[in-house]
């Protein structure tokens, strides 16, 4: 097993941004919303904060569909936030959706969340302890949470192979990107290793399919 390669924490590099910005994560995105509501049906009026939301294309999933929900998403990049405010403001949600722009390390909220959901942050957080530990303080206890994230493959050429099945069309600059983070992401051991450090023992590791992995269950 390759060792992991650490790419930047923040993605602020402008290129990258519009890239990853225009993207179409439609499927992924979704899914993932879905599987938050699949597991957790009778969450009432729940503040759920998004940790790492980059465009702010999840929290828009989560309102547009749950009527009651609002959402607060967390994004240390400023162009991150910049085009997350401009689709927020678009679709009308200003008053759902609430945006930060700040590392989860630094966060602090007024009250704590009902729910915590994450996409495709823990990749770039160079101590993940940090994320599952700051998770835990940001949520009530009890609280559900659902984190996804990349799955890192056995060899630079199997990460080459996901990329070229799963994204043989897109612009090169998001190639690169989703190579790199293949090559940075955690082993589903790694993160069950993580979770048992901090005692998370309601939480769950799942691999729905060849290049994810999932944590789910609740914090206490
Ligand atoms: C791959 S993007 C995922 C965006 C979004 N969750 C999605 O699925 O569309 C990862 C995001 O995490 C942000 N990020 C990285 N480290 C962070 C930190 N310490 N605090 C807050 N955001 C961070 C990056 O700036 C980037 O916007």
């Amino acid at each position: 097993m390759m060792e992991r390669v650490l790419e930047p924490e923040v993605m602020d590099d402008p290129a990258q941004v519009l890239a990853y910005a225009h993207a179409d994560f439609e499927r992924e995105n979704q899914g993932f919303v879905d599987q938050f509501f699949t597991l957790y049906p009778d969450l009432e009026n729940p503040h759920i904060v998004d940790l790492g939301c980059g465009p702010g294309d999840i929290p828009l999933r989560v309102v547009q569909g749950h009527a009651m929900c609002r959402v607060t998403g967390i994004d240390a990049s400023q162009p991150m936030i910049t085009y997350a405010e401009e689709a927020v403001r678009n679709a009308g949600f200003q008053d759902r959706i609430q945006l930060i722009c700040e590392r989860f390390q630094d966060v602090t909220l007024s009250s704590p969340a009902d729910a915590i959901i994450s996409n495709s942050l823990v990749h770039h957080v160079p101590n993940p302890l940090r994320f599952w530990y700051c998770l835990k303080n940001l949520l009530k206890p009890g609280s559900p949470v659902l984190v996804m994230d990349l799955l890192r493959p056995e060899s630079p050429e199997a990460a080459q192979a996901i990329v070229d099945v799963q994204a043989p069309n897109e612009p090169e600059q998001l190639r690169k990107d989703f190579y790199q983070s293949l090559l940075a992401a955690y082993t589903e051991d790694e993160v069950a290793a993580h979770l048992a450090e901090l005692n998370l023992s309601r939480l769950f590791v799942d691999v729905p399919d060849d290049r994810h992995w999932i944590v789910y269950g609740q914090v206490f």
